[in-house]
């Protein structure tokens, strides 16, 4: 791997970038956050930020973006939903046929972005990722809608494929799987938790004055830093 060269300017898309620089950002109502106040756990103020996020009407708080890298170390990340929290971490449940799935077999370590621009907050969470025990996938995956359960059953995400047919064909045979084992839990569904050693809160300000609070694990307890904005 060579080291950062610089990049012809290609030609740009037509307007693009006058209509980037037209558009504001940080316009959320950013609430109060006094670093001093925080509590002990980033649990307890992940929680407290998500409670809030919920009674704001912020859109989908349980959206966070999950980056993994491959045995490359070549980060890729995409959307996923948050599961649950608590002091093991934070959850989320995946087939481990998938790219995230390859890419955490061989490389178990993760972050996770939460971005909520109605408060103008920011979360990252990151450090080793650990398997939750069966029973805690099984559960997820009985709790899943139909069609998630059907699309999982097919075993094929993230491969790639040419005829939509196919698609369909899979998502029948799937259908009838579950029909005949409603209980049916795949072996690849796994759920993990993200075992944080740093989780990072940041709290937008207009005038970019922006609070950045740092919790880094320190044995069984967490060191507390402000970050400079
Ligand atoms: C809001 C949102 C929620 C999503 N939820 C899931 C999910 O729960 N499980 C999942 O496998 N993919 C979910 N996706 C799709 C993933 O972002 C991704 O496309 C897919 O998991 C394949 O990723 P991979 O190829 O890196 O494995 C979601 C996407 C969005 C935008």
């Amino acid at each position: 791997m060579g080291g950062l060269r610089v990049a012809e300017r290609a030609v740009s898309v037509d307007g693009l970038r006058d209509e980037l620089r037209k558009l504001s950002v940080l316009k959320g109502a950013a609430p109060e956050f006094d670093p001093a106040d925080a509590p002990e756990s980033p649990m307890e103020l992940f929680s407290e930020w998500f409670m809030l996020a919920v009674r704001s009407g912020v859109t989908e708080p349980h959206a966070m973006t999950l980056s993994t890298v491959d045995a490359d170390g070549r980060p890729s990340a995409r959307v996923l939903i948050l599961k649950d929290v608590d002091s093991a971490g934070w959850h989320f449940a995946i087939s481990t046929l998938s790219r995230k799935g390859s890419e955490l077999a061989a490389h178990p370590f993760a972050a996770l972005t939460f971005y909520w621009p109605e408060l103008v907050r920011q979360v990252r969470v990151s450090g080793p990722v650990v398997a939750d025990a069966p029973a805690v996938a099984a559960a997820d995956f009985l709790a899943r809608p139909d069609g998630s359960r059907q699309m999982a059953l097919t075993r094929r995400q993230s491969q790639p494929f040419d005829r939509l047919g196919e698609l369909d064909e899979a998502l029948e045979l799937a259908r009838q799987e579950l029909e005949s084992a409603p209980d049916l839990v795949p072996d690849e569904w796994q759920s993990y938790a993200v075992r944080p050693d740093e989780v990072e809160f940041w709290q937008g300000d207009p005038q970019r004055r922006h609070q950045r609070l740092r919790y880094s694990a320190a044995g069984d307890s967490w060191s507390r830093t402000r970050l400079w904005p």
